[in-house]
């Protein structure tokens, strides 16, 4: 059998992760969720007071770069990999509302992208990975074997972050979620620096009336046929 790489990009709240840990289980490949790196730099700014509703200090935490490790450990009980800020588990807390309405500014800053980039990199370079992301299949690992390129209509999406958020018991609402993805998804396709766009040679997944079984059959099938 080959092992490959398989890249997932896309927008927000596509369920990008929920299927790729499901792959990644269903192949025996590892699983790096790259949305919770920038999220971990964002909650860390968060933290440091590099960021709020009012500014953005956006040298003070290139800066602090440095100081800011970003890793995974694998939870047995869950069967992923969480992500802790230097040496905290911060899983729950990069999940947040907060850092959701911020994390897309922290992405634009190419000095983030490019150590955070490198060391995901290090992570897929003995294949084997499914990665989710933004610019997995772009920038990322632009040769990956297999590129997926998830959509669904903002509605659609908004409502599943939501019954997520609220099913943690966070108290937001449908309007605000559904505007998070909707300033996010624009952030994200305008910067400068690897925005999301869909790769050439990557297959695009609208999920916007698939059940999360379908939409595993389909790509599970797409990737066995690349093994
Ligand atoms: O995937 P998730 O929604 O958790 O990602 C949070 C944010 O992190 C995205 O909205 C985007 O701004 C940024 N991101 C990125 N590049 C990636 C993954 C995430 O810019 N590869």
């Amino acid at each position: 059998k080959k092992i490959i790489t398989i890249a997932i990009d896309g927008f927000s709240s596509t369920g990008k992760s929920t299927v790729a840990k499901r792959l990644a289980k269903a192949l025996g490949y590892v699983y790096v969720d790259t949305g919770a790196m920038y999220r971990a730099v964002t909650f860390y700014a968060m933290q440091n007071d590099l960021i709020s509703d009012d500014a953005f200090d956006k040298e003070g935490l290139i800066a602090h770069l440095d100081k800011v490790k970003v890793n995974f450990k694998f939870n047995e009980n869950l069967g992923f990999a969480e992500v802790y800020l230097n040496g905290t588990n911060v899983e729950q807390e990069v999940r947040n509302m907060e850092v959701s309405q911020f994390v897309s500014q922290v992405a634009t800053v190419s000095e983030v992208r490019q150590r955070l980039v490198k060391q995901q990199q290090a992570f897929g370079k003995d294949k084997g990975v499914v990665m989710d992301g933004r610019d997995i299949g772009t920038v990322v690992f632009p040769d990956a074997e297999l590129k997926l390129f998830m959509t669904a209509s903002a509605e659609k999406r908004a409502q599943r972050r939501y019954d997520e958020l609220l099913e943690r018991g966070d108290k937001v609402s449908y309007e605000a979620v559904l505007e998070n993805v909707q300033s996010r998804d624009l952030v994200d396709s305008t910067r400068k620096d690897s925005p999301l766009v869909k790769a050439e040679d990557a297959i695009r997944v609208d999920n916007s009336n698939m059940t999360l079984d379908e939409q595993f059959e389909f790509i599970l099938k797409l990737s066995e046929e690349k093994i």
